[in-house]
């Protein structure tokens, strides 16, 4: 008999028979919101789940599943996983790690330009009939080119944004938990520097760290009175990482220029703060979105299924497991 899978959300026709090849597949194509209580019943005999960052999986959720042997997120960021309950109950963790990278750093600069020169701004000001004539002072934004460009949490992410600032001109600071090694900081020509010197000098601050109790509101009233009344800042990374209430405070007093957010705390609600400011792009944590990148990681978070229960090609060995120590000691 083949193992049971639970796969949370709505996902590409073609993962699903991938999976139906070797597991019982309860699928969620009506993509109808799971809530704890939800996905705890859904859950239950189940051997593996293809989960979503939105799918909270914690201690209290795995001590009822017995079954459970393998948690595999269609997301790089895994902060809606308790890896070490996960771990310590013998459960496989992947999350899906370098098929986005460029996807979204794409999309940071999207975010970046569109927030610096005032683009969804002035184009909604198009759009609701108001433009009469030409004037030199309309929408003034601020320069990327041969600006100075600062990313927080240098990572994959943050690494493939400093390289295409290469084609701006622009000095790319960066601050990280850890300090890169001297070869790749040289390969994506950027400078460690520390946090309050990153958001002193940064005219345009990206966010790539990856969300934790560490992290949270890493950029928060105190830290954004650090930074020039100039600067754009853009949020990429997790919800929280921001204290958005007093972003919104900032940018309201045009003591930060204007911001690109795709993530947000508590989200799909947005701080009402946001929605009244005109300085701020938001989008609907859609960094990842093109079609091929959602696809790949589709089929990753697949593959590590398959591989994590022991079936296919790879079986027992997942490409990216987050808890690799759980591998020789597997439920
Ligand atoms: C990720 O992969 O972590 C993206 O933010 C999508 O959730």
């Amino acid at each position: 008999m083949k193992p049971s899978i639970l796969v949370t959300r709505a996902i590409f026709a073609d993962v699903l028979e991938r999976l139906a090849q070797y597991f019982e597949v309860d699928h969620n194509q009506a993509d109808v919101q799971l809530d704890a209580a939800a996905l705890k019943a859904r859950l239950a005999g189940k051997a593996g789940v293809l989960a979503n960052a939105a799918d909270r999986i914690d201690q209290e959720l795995v001590r009822d599943l017995p079954a459970l042997r393998a948690v595999c997120n269609m997301a790089v960021g895994y902060n809606n996983l308790d890896v070490p309950a996960l771990t310590a109950a013998g459960i496989v963790a992947t999350n899906t790690p370098d098929v986005l990278t460029e996807t979204t750093a794409d999309f940071g600069w999207a975010l970046l330009m569109a927030a610096a020169r005032r683009v969804t701004e002035s184009e909604h000001w198009l759009r609701a009939g108001k433009w009469q004539r030409w004037s030199y002072d309309m929408f003034l934004g601020v320069d990327l080119y041969g600006s100075t460009l600062g990313i927080l949490g240098m990572g994959r992410i943050g690494q493939a944004l400093a390289r295409r600032a290469a084609g701006f001109g622009m000095t790319v600071l960066y601050h990280n938990r850890s300090r890169l090694p001297q070869e790749v900081e040289q390969s994506v020509n950027a400078s460690y520097v520390g946090k309050d010197e990153l958001l002193a000098r940064a005219d345009h601050l990206l966010l790539v760290l990856p969300y934790s109790a560490a992290s949270h509101h890493a950029i928060g009233a105190a830290e954004l009175a650090r930074m020039k009344p100039s600067a754009t800042l853009v949020n990429l990374a997790r919800g929280g990482v921001v204290d958005d209430a007093a972003l919104a405070e900032a940018l309201r007093e045009h003591r930060l220029f204007a911001a690109g957010l795709d993530v947000f705390e508590g989200e799909p609600a947005v701080h009402p703060g946001l929605l009244e400011v005109p300085n701020v792009v938001l989008t609907p944590h859609i960094a990842s979105a093109s079609e091929r990148t959602r696809r790949a990681m589709a089929m990753l978070a697949a593959d590590n299924l398959i591989a994590a229960l022991d079936a296919g090609p790879d079986a027992g060995r997942p490409p990216s497991a987050i808890n690799p120590e759980v591998l020789p000691r597997r439920r």
